[in-house]
This record gives structure tokens, C-alpha cells and sequence, in this order.
């Protein structure tokens, strides 16, 4: 089963927005496996992106990451790194689709509100990085027989 690293930015806390972005992911039927409140270190950050590293904005998302708690988030479900990308959108909100978490909650690339892997693998390792062993929660939720057949 895939597991993806889903983070609500340092805007969506700021702007009161993340209820409404756990919900989402909550509502379309994936299984929270982790959460919490997060004020992410320096190296934490650089780590997380180190792929973007030669960007020009690459500075400014660091300090944007940092400027605030961000809450962290393990998803796990079939299919759920494609989907969850789907339900978030073009990484520009005035690109990305009514109906998507960006499409409807955001303006600007640099406050997009909301992060999520891009790859299977990725959402392994994202995972990894921000939680630890123990922060992890396998359980059944009630409602799994009412989603899948
Ligand atoms: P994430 O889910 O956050 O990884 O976004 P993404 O996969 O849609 O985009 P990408 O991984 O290419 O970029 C990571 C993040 O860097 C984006 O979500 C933006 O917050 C930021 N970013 C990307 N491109 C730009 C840019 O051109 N300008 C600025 N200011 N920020 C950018
Ligand atoms: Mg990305």
C-alpha cells in the first residue's frame, strides 16, 4: 500500500485553513496514519527540497517552510500519491483546477498552501524524514468495508 507525505505550508496554518485541508483527504476515504504541528528546522527543509536546490526561488521556499508551524501528515491508501496530487492541484494556484485544494484556497505559487510527494518512493521517503518510528498509527478504520469492496 502507498504512503504519501502531505504538508499543510506554513500559510495554510497561518490563514486557519487546515481542518479544511484534512478534510478533504479525510472525506475522500484515505487513512491517516500520522499528524502533528511542526515547526520545521533549517536543515529539515533543505533536506526536504535538496532536489530544487539550484532554483532561484530556492532561498525564499526555505524562509517560506520556516517562517511557521506547518502540520505534517502521513496518508496511506491504494493509489494515494497520484490522487492526492490530483486533489491538490498545479503547483500555481491560478493554474490549478476549481475543485482542487490550490485551485480554490490559493493565489501565488509561493504561498500554495499545501505540500504533497510527487512519487511513490518519494512519499516513502518524505515520510521517513519528517516522522519518526513511533509517530507512525496502523489501525483499521471503521469505515474500511464501506470503501472498498
Ligand atoms: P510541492 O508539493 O510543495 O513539492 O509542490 P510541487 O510538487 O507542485 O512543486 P515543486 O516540487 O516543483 O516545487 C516545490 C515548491 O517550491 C512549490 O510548491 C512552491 O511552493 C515552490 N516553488 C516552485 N516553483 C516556484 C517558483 O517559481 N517561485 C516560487 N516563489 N516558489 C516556487
Ligand atoms: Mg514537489
Amino acid at each position: 500500500v502507498q504512503q504519501t507525505y502531505i504538508m499543510v505550508k506554513p500559510d495554510g496554518v497561518q490563514r486557519g485553513l487546515v481542518g479544511e485541508i484534512i478534510s478533504r483527504f479525510e472525506r475522500k476515504g484515505f487513512k491517516l496514519i500520522g499528524l502533528k504541528l511542526f515547526q520545521c528546522p533549517k536543515e529539515l527543509a533543505e533536506e526536504h527540497y535538496k532536489d530544487l536546490k539550484a532554483k532561484p526561488f530556492y532561498p525564499k521556499l526555505i524562509d517560506y517552510i520556516t517562517s511557521g508551524p506547518v502540520v505534517c501528515m502521513a496518508w496511506e491508501g491504494v493509489g494515494v500519491v497520484l490522487s492526492a496530487r490530483k486533489l491538490i492541484g498545479s503547483t500555481d494556484p491560478l493554474q490549478a483546477e476549481p475543485g482542487t485544494i490550490r485551485g480554490d484556497l490559493a493565489v501565488q505559487t509561493g504561498r500554495n498552501v499545501v505540500h504533497g510527494s510527487d512519487s511513490p518512493e518519494n512519499g516513502k521517503r518524505e515520510t521517513a524524514l519528517w516522522f519518526k518510528e513511533g509517530e507512525l498509527c496502523q489501525w483499521t478504520p471503521a469505515q474500511a468495508p464501506w470503501l472498498q469492496e
